[in-house]
Protein backbone atom coordinates (compact mmCIF):
# COMPACT_ATOMS: atom_id res chain seq x y z
CA UNK A 1 0.00 0.00 0.00
CA UNK A 2 1.15 4.00 -0.59
CA UNK A 3 3.38 4.40 2.12
CA UNK A 4 3.75 8.74 2.45
CA UNK A 5 2.78 11.62 1.11
CA UNK A 6 3.68 13.50 -1.88
CA UNK A 7 3.84 10.44 -3.96
CA UNK A 8 4.09 10.20 -7.93
CA UNK A 9 2.14 9.08 -10.33
CA UNK A 10 4.21 6.56 -11.31
CA UNK A 11 4.65 5.45 -7.89
CA UNK A 12 1.61 5.51 -6.92
CA UNK A 13 -0.05 3.42 -9.74
CA UNK A 14 2.76 0.72 -9.21
CA UNK A 15 2.41 0.63 -5.67
CA UNK A 16 -1.52 -0.02 -5.42
CA UNK A 17 -0.98 -2.63 -8.21
CA UNK A 18 1.14 -4.47 -5.90
CA UNK A 19 -0.77 -3.83 -3.03
CA UNK A 20 -4.00 -5.04 -4.78
CA UNK A 21 -1.67 -8.02 -6.19
CA UNK A 22 -0.82 -9.58 -3.08
CA UNK A 23 -4.32 -9.46 -1.58
CA UNK A 24 -5.19 -11.46 -4.36
CA UNK A 25 -7.07 -9.35 -6.76
CA UNK A 26 -7.50 -10.95 -10.34
CA UNK A 27 -7.25 -7.35 -12.29
CA UNK A 28 -4.93 -5.62 -9.68
CA UNK A 29 -3.32 -3.54 -12.77
CA UNK A 30 -6.62 -2.17 -14.17
CA UNK A 31 -8.30 -1.90 -11.01
CA UNK A 32 -5.15 -0.25 -9.49
CA UNK A 33 -5.32 2.10 -12.59
CA UNK A 34 -8.97 2.81 -12.32
CA UNK A 35 -8.48 3.96 -8.80
CA UNK A 36 -5.23 6.23 -8.88
CA UNK A 37 -6.57 8.12 -12.10
CA UNK A 38 -9.61 8.55 -10.55
CA UNK A 39 -9.19 10.18 -7.42
CA UNK A 40 -5.72 11.84 -8.99
CA UNK A 41 -8.03 12.76 -11.65
CA UNK A 42 -5.54 11.69 -14.08
CA UNK A 43 -6.09 9.91 -17.05
CA UNK A 44 -3.75 7.16 -19.36
CA UNK A 45 -2.31 10.38 -20.92
CA UNK A 46 -0.70 11.83 -17.67
CA UNK A 47 0.55 8.29 -16.69
CA UNK A 48 2.75 8.30 -20.22
CA UNK A 49 3.56 11.68 -20.35
CA UNK A 50 4.07 12.74 -16.93
CA UNK A 51 4.92 9.68 -14.36
CA UNK A 52 6.93 11.90 -12.04
CA UNK A 53 3.80 14.15 -11.36
CA UNK A 54 3.86 14.54 -7.49
CA UNK A 55 0.22 13.53 -6.07
CA UNK A 56 -1.47 15.77 -3.53
CA UNK A 57 -1.78 14.48 0.01
CA UNK A 58 -5.40 14.21 -0.34
CA UNK A 59 -5.54 12.39 -3.03
CA UNK A 60 -3.45 10.02 -1.90
CA UNK A 61 -5.53 9.88 1.21
CA UNK A 62 -8.20 8.56 -1.07
CA UNK A 63 -6.39 6.85 -2.90
CA UNK A 64 -5.33 4.59 0.34
CA UNK A 65 -9.18 4.74 1.93
CA UNK A 66 -10.23 2.99 -1.83
CA UNK A 67 -7.38 0.19 -1.79
CA UNK A 68 -8.22 -0.61 1.67
CA UNK A 69 -12.18 -0.86 0.88
CA UNK A 70 -11.23 -3.14 -2.26
CA UNK A 71 -9.27 -5.18 -0.49
CA UNK A 72 -11.83 -6.03 2.12
CA UNK A 73 -14.00 -6.81 -0.66
CA UNK A 74 -15.79 -4.29 -2.07
CA UNK A 75 -15.86 -3.94 -6.12
CA UNK A 76 -14.06 -1.38 -7.44
CA UNK A 77 -16.69 0.39 -9.20
CA UNK A 78 -18.84 0.64 -5.91
CA UNK A 79 -16.24 2.09 -4.49
CA UNK A 80 -15.77 4.71 -7.43
CA UNK A 81 -19.22 5.41 -7.99
CA UNK A 82 -19.53 4.56 -11.15
CA UNK A 83 -19.42 1.72 -14.00
CA UNK A 84 -18.72 2.78 -17.92
CA UNK A 85 -21.71 1.40 -20.05
CA UNK A 86 -21.84 1.14 -24.07
CA UNK A 87 -18.65 4.52 -23.63
CA UNK A 88 -21.45 6.06 -21.26
CA UNK A 89 -20.64 7.29 -17.78
CA UNK A 90 -23.24 6.08 -15.57
CA UNK A 91 -23.34 6.78 -11.64
CA UNK A 92 -24.12 4.05 -9.48
CA UNK A 93 -26.09 4.41 -5.96
CA UNK A 94 -26.92 1.36 -3.34
CA UNK A 95 -30.08 0.52 -5.18
CA UNK A 96 -28.92 0.20 -8.45
CA UNK A 97 -27.17 -3.04 -10.23
CA UNK A 98 -23.52 -2.25 -11.45
CA UNK A 99 -24.52 -2.64 -15.44
CA UNK A 100 -21.94 -4.84 -16.34
CA UNK A 101 -20.43 -5.53 -20.54
CA UNK A 102 -22.50 -8.73 -21.03
CA UNK A 103 -25.97 -6.43 -20.94
CA UNK A 104 -23.66 -4.10 -23.98
CA UNK A 105 -25.06 -7.22 -26.28
CA UNK A 106 -28.66 -6.24 -25.54
CA UNK A 107 -28.20 -2.59 -26.67
CA UNK A 108 -26.67 -3.90 -30.09
CA UNK A 109 -29.40 -6.39 -30.67
CA UNK A 110 -31.57 -3.70 -30.14
CA UNK A 111 -30.08 -1.01 -31.81
CA UNK A 112 -31.18 -2.15 -35.60
CA UNK A 113 -34.72 -1.85 -34.28
CA UNK A 114 -34.12 1.81 -32.85
CA UNK A 115 -32.58 2.41 -36.19
CA UNK A 116 -35.37 1.00 -38.31
CA UNK A 117 -38.06 2.20 -36.70
CA UNK A 118 -36.93 5.65 -37.04
CA UNK A 119 -36.20 5.14 -41.22
CA UNK A 120 -39.84 3.57 -41.39
CA UNK A 121 -40.56 7.82 -41.08
CA UNK A 122 -43.02 6.76 -37.92
CA UNK A 123 -41.53 9.62 -35.79
CA UNK A 124 -39.36 9.39 -32.94
CA UNK A 125 -38.79 5.56 -31.53
CA UNK A 126 -40.39 4.70 -28.54
CA UNK A 127 -38.78 2.72 -25.69
CA UNK A 128 -39.71 0.89 -22.76
CA UNK A 129 -36.80 -0.48 -20.37
CA UNK A 130 -38.68 -2.71 -17.86
CA UNK A 131 -36.27 -2.82 -14.58
CA UNK A 132 -34.56 0.40 -15.65
CA UNK A 133 -31.60 0.50 -12.52
CA UNK A 134 -28.68 3.44 -13.46
CA UNK A 135 -30.42 3.69 -16.70
CA UNK A 136 -28.18 1.97 -18.76
CA UNK A 137 -30.20 0.34 -21.25
CA UNK A 138 -31.97 2.85 -22.07
CA UNK A 139 -29.45 5.72 -22.32
CA UNK A 140 -27.21 3.91 -24.49
CA UNK A 141 -30.07 3.85 -27.01
CA UNK A 142 -31.11 6.98 -26.61
CA UNK A 143 -27.44 8.22 -26.91
CA UNK A 144 -27.37 6.24 -30.54
CA UNK A 145 -30.45 7.15 -31.96
CA UNK A 146 -31.47 10.99 -31.43
CA UNK A 147 -35.31 10.44 -32.58
CA UNK A 148 -36.28 8.01 -29.45
CA UNK A 149 -37.45 8.66 -26.75
CA UNK A 150 -37.07 5.98 -23.57
CA UNK A 151 -39.67 5.73 -20.42
CA UNK A 152 -37.50 3.56 -17.56
CA UNK A 153 -39.71 1.35 -14.96
CA UNK A 154 -38.26 0.58 -11.74
CA UNK A 155 -39.83 -0.37 -8.46
CA UNK A 156 -36.97 1.20 -6.72
CA UNK A 157 -37.51 5.27 -5.64
CA UNK A 158 -33.53 5.01 -5.36
CA UNK A 159 -32.80 3.35 -8.74
CA UNK A 160 -35.21 5.84 -10.87
CA UNK A 161 -33.56 8.85 -8.88
CA UNK A 162 -29.74 7.63 -10.10
CA UNK A 163 -31.47 7.19 -13.47
CA UNK A 164 -32.83 10.13 -13.84
CA UNK A 165 -29.74 12.11 -12.64
CA UNK A 166 -27.28 10.13 -15.07
CA UNK A 167 -29.78 10.64 -17.95
CA UNK A 168 -29.05 15.25 -17.45
CA UNK A 169 -26.22 14.64 -16.92
CA UNK A 170 -25.40 12.56 -20.14
CA UNK A 171 -27.98 15.40 -21.95
CA UNK A 172 -30.73 12.85 -22.14
CA UNK A 173 -32.81 14.08 -19.83
CA UNK A 174 -35.65 15.62 -22.21
CA UNK A 175 -36.15 11.65 -23.94
CA UNK A 176 -35.79 9.85 -20.88
CA UNK A 177 -38.97 9.56 -18.14
CA UNK A 178 -38.02 7.50 -14.89
CA UNK A 179 -41.65 6.01 -14.20
CA UNK A 180 -42.12 3.95 -10.93
CA UNK A 181 -44.11 0.69 -11.58
CA UNK A 182 -44.28 -3.03 -10.63
CA UNK A 183 -43.14 -4.12 -14.55
CA UNK A 184 -46.10 -3.05 -16.49
CA UNK A 185 -48.99 -2.16 -13.78
CA UNK A 186 -48.52 1.71 -14.28
CA UNK A 187 -47.43 1.53 -18.02
CA UNK A 188 -49.85 3.41 -20.74
CA UNK A 189 -49.30 3.70 -24.03
CA UNK A 190 -47.25 1.67 -27.07
CA UNK A 191 -43.91 0.97 -27.47
CA UNK A 192 -41.65 0.03 -31.00
CA UNK A 193 -39.22 -1.31 -28.62
CA UNK A 194 -39.27 -3.12 -24.72
CA UNK A 195 -35.97 -4.09 -23.52
CA UNK A 196 -35.33 -6.03 -19.97
CA UNK A 197 -32.79 -7.42 -18.38
CA UNK A 198 -34.92 -8.55 -15.24
CA UNK A 199 -33.56 -10.17 -11.94
CA UNK A 200 -32.84 -13.66 -13.40
CA UNK A 201 -30.94 -15.60 -10.59
CA UNK A 202 -33.11 -18.61 -8.67
CA UNK A 203 -33.81 -17.53 -5.20
CA UNK A 204 -31.75 -20.50 -3.96
CA UNK A 205 -28.53 -20.07 -5.99
CA UNK A 206 -28.48 -16.02 -4.32
CA UNK A 207 -26.55 -17.74 -1.59
CA UNK A 208 -23.83 -19.23 -3.85
CA UNK A 209 -23.25 -15.86 -5.85
CA UNK A 210 -19.63 -14.38 -5.41
CA UNK A 211 -19.23 -12.45 -2.55
CA UNK A 212 -18.61 -9.41 -4.65
CA UNK A 213 -21.88 -9.46 -6.28
CA UNK A 214 -23.88 -11.12 -3.26
CA UNK A 215 -22.92 -8.16 -0.90
CA UNK A 216 -23.05 -5.58 -3.05
CA UNK A 217 -25.84 -5.69 -5.80
CA UNK A 218 -29.13 -5.49 -4.57
CA UNK A 219 -30.90 -8.41 -3.81
CA UNK A 220 -33.85 -6.89 -5.58
CA UNK A 221 -31.95 -6.24 -9.04
CA UNK A 222 -30.70 -10.32 -8.53
CA UNK A 223 -33.40 -12.50 -7.08
CA UNK A 224 -35.81 -13.78 -9.93
CA UNK A 225 -38.04 -16.14 -8.00
CA UNK A 226 -38.01 -19.67 -7.80
CA UNK A 227 -36.70 -20.71 -10.92
CA UNK A 228 -35.46 -17.28 -12.02
CA UNK A 229 -38.26 -16.62 -14.25
CA UNK A 230 -40.89 -15.15 -12.82
CA UNK A 231 -40.11 -11.74 -14.60
CA UNK A 232 -39.86 -13.23 -17.66
CA UNK A 233 -43.48 -14.69 -17.37
CA UNK A 234 -45.28 -11.41 -16.79
CA UNK A 235 -43.36 -10.06 -19.87
CA UNK A 236 -44.54 -12.97 -22.15
CA UNK A 237 -47.86 -12.58 -20.86
CA UNK A 238 -48.79 -8.65 -20.60
CA UNK A 239 -46.01 -6.98 -23.54
CA UNK A 240 -48.36 -8.04 -26.17
CA UNK A 241 -50.79 -4.94 -24.42
CA UNK A 242 -47.58 -2.05 -24.92
CA UNK A 243 -45.92 -3.12 -28.44
CA UNK A 244 -46.47 -1.21 -31.37
CA UNK A 245 -47.30 -2.73 -34.43
CA UNK A 246 -44.04 -4.27 -35.34
CA UNK A 247 -42.56 -3.94 -32.27
CA UNK A 248 -39.99 -6.03 -30.84
CA UNK A 249 -39.30 -7.66 -26.72
CA UNK A 250 -35.60 -7.71 -25.97
CA UNK A 251 -34.51 -9.48 -22.97
CA UNK A 252 -31.42 -10.32 -21.35
CA UNK A 253 -31.42 -13.79 -19.59
CA UNK A 254 -29.00 -16.30 -18.12
CA UNK A 255 -27.10 -18.30 -19.87
CA UNK A 256 -28.98 -21.46 -18.99
CA UNK A 257 -32.27 -19.94 -19.68
CA UNK A 258 -32.81 -19.65 -23.36
CA UNK A 259 -34.69 -22.83 -24.02
CA UNK A 260 -37.17 -22.02 -21.38
CA UNK A 261 -37.29 -18.21 -22.35
CA UNK A 262 -38.38 -19.22 -25.59
CA UNK A 263 -40.77 -21.42 -24.75
CA UNK A 264 -42.14 -18.69 -22.60
CA UNK A 265 -42.37 -16.29 -25.31
CA UNK A 266 -43.70 -18.60 -27.76
CA UNK A 267 -46.36 -20.38 -26.34
CA UNK A 268 -47.77 -16.39 -25.72
CA UNK A 269 -47.96 -16.33 -29.42
CA UNK A 270 -44.15 -14.65 -30.18
CA UNK A 271 -41.85 -15.88 -32.34
CA UNK A 272 -38.15 -15.52 -31.38
CA UNK A 273 -36.39 -13.24 -34.22
CA UNK A 274 -33.24 -13.55 -32.85
CA UNK A 275 -30.77 -15.19 -30.08
CA UNK A 276 -27.00 -13.82 -29.27
CA UNK A 277 -24.33 -14.69 -27.17
CA UNK A 278 -22.24 -12.18 -25.21
CA UNK A 279 -18.37 -11.71 -26.05
CA UNK A 280 -17.72 -15.06 -23.72
CA UNK A 281 -20.05 -16.99 -25.99
CA UNK A 282 -22.81 -17.45 -23.48
CA UNK A 283 -26.39 -17.39 -24.90
CA UNK A 284 -26.92 -13.83 -23.02
CA UNK A 285 -30.04 -12.24 -25.49
CA UNK A 286 -33.67 -13.08 -26.96
CA UNK A 287 -35.21 -10.66 -29.47
CA UNK A 288 -38.98 -11.28 -30.09
CA UNK A 289 -41.43 -10.15 -32.39
CA UNK A 290 -45.55 -11.21 -33.04
C1 LIG B 1 -30.82 -6.95 -13.22
S1 LIG B 1 -31.26 -5.31 -12.74
C2 LIG B 1 -31.02 -4.46 -14.30
C3 LIG B 1 -30.69 -3.00 -14.17
C4 LIG B 1 -30.31 -2.33 -15.51
N1 LIG B 1 -31.37 -2.46 -16.48
C5 LIG B 1 -29.02 -2.94 -16.06
O1 LIG B 1 -29.12 -3.73 -17.00
O2 LIG B 1 -27.93 -2.62 -15.57
C6 LIG B 1 -33.02 -5.47 -12.61
C7 LIG B 1 -33.79 -4.21 -12.22
O3 LIG B 1 -35.19 -4.55 -12.13
C8 LIG B 1 -35.76 -3.84 -11.04
N2 LIG B 1 -36.97 -4.56 -10.64
C9 LIG B 1 -37.07 -5.66 -9.84
N3 LIG B 1 -38.36 -6.03 -9.71
C10 LIG B 1 -39.09 -5.15 -10.45
C11 LIG B 1 -40.49 -5.02 -10.71
N4 LIG B 1 -41.38 -5.85 -10.17
N5 LIG B 1 -40.89 -4.01 -11.52
C12 LIG B 1 -39.98 -3.15 -12.05
N6 LIG B 1 -38.66 -3.23 -11.85
C13 LIG B 1 -38.20 -4.21 -11.05
C14 LIG B 1 -34.65 -3.82 -10.00
O4 LIG B 1 -34.86 -2.80 -9.05
C15 LIG B 1 -33.41 -3.61 -10.87
O5 LIG B 1 -33.14 -2.24 -11.04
Amino acid sequence: MPDSAPRSLAGLLASSRTALAEAGIADAALEARLIVEHYSETGRSEAISTPGRIIGDAAVVRIEQALKRRISGEPVYRILGFREFYGLHLGLSDETLEPRPDTETLVDALLPHVRATVAKGEGACRILDLGTGTGAIALALLSEVERATAVGVDVSDDALRTARRNAEALGLGSRFTPLKSDWFANISGKFHVIASNPPYIPTNDLAGLQAEVRNFDPARALDGGADGLDAYRVMAAEADRFLAPAGVVGVEIGYTQKHAVRQLFEAAGYRTAEARQDIAGHDRVLVFHR
